[in-house]
């Protein structure tokens, strides 16, 4: 029997930030289509567990601890997929850091490296061995956010970080075509997960769904899930035609506002 066409049957999937909120979503969206993902993030507190669960459902997974500044750690994880499951079909490049709000001309240049480090050479890196590692094709998703094609107040660093995703996607799709290797980028709005938590710990709950109302022409936060079906989908081959692509998940907020 053939497997559906959204299905993502046996194919080996990396998931980074996979501790994370839209991480954790997408890598239980992805073994539950059938994936056997490798669950990787630098912090490993919980990443077995999450391992299990996974392999519970209908793949096999398996979680490597990773700090994916660091070359040698990303090449290790790559090896790690192809020697545990035999091969490389795609990778979800989501781990991340938000930026505390700072204007720019008071942003150090310290703070500025540090998320570019974490948020875009961690995606150089993470392309690069990925695709040197696709023997057969395969998709690559990155997270940037709809903060990758737009300003704010504040955010200098972090914006900064996820142009920079938009562009190695490009870059990236560009140079993997002819390998059969799709490579697409995803911007998520608002997104209720840990993240969303830090950045805005001191706002109260409703004036944060407040925020999140004036900013999504949806009038509210997303799901991680709602992110992680998105992703799900350019893994599988129901989006064979699709690359180069920055894909919006962002409930309106780039469309315009409701005056
Ligand atoms: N939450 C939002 O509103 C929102 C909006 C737009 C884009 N995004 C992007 O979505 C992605 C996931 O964010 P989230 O909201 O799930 O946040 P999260 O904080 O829940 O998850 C991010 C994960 O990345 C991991 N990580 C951080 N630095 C790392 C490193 N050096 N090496 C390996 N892993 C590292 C963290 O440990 C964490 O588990 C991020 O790239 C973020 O910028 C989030």
């Amino acid at each position: 029997m053939t497997a559906p066409t959204g299905s993502l049957d046996g194919k080996v999937v990396i998931v980074t930030g996979g501790l994370g909120g839209i991480g954790a979503a997408t890598a239980r969206l992805l073994a539950g289509a059938g994936a056997r993902v490798v669950v990787t993030d630098v912090v490993d507190d919980g990443g077995k567990d999450l391992a299990e669960e996974l392999s519970g459902l209908r793949g096999e997974a398996s979680f490597v601890p990773a700090d994916l500044t660091d070359e040698a750690q990303v090449q290790a994880l790559v090896q790690h997929a192809v020697d545990w499951f035999g091969r490389l079909d795609g990778a979800f490049n989501n781990a991340g850091v938000s930026q505390a709000g700072t204007p720019l001309v008071e942003l150090t240049s310290e703070a500025f490296e540090s998320v570019l480090r974490t948020n875009a050479l961690s995606v150089f890196l993470c392309l690069k061995h990925q695709m040197a590692a696709m023997a057969d094709g395969g998709s690559v998703v990155n997270t940037s956010s709809a903060l990758g094609v737009m300003g704010a107040l504040g955010q200098a660093g972090y914006i900064a970080s996820k142009h920079a995703v938009c562009g190695l996607t490009r870059a990236a799709a560009v140079e993997g075509a002819e390998r059969g290797i799709r490579v697409n980028a995803i911007l998520p709005g608002v997104v209720d997960t840990p993240m969303q938590t830090a950045a805005h710990g001191s706002v109260d709950a409703q004036a944060s769904q407040e925020r999140a109302r004036r900013l999504h022409l949806l009038g509210r936060m997303a799901e991680p899930q709602e992110v992680g079906h998105l992703a799900r989908w350019l893994l599988s081959d129901e989006a064979s035609f699709v690359t180069g692509a920055l894909l919006p998940v962002e409930g309106g907020l780039l469309a315009g506002r409701r005056l």
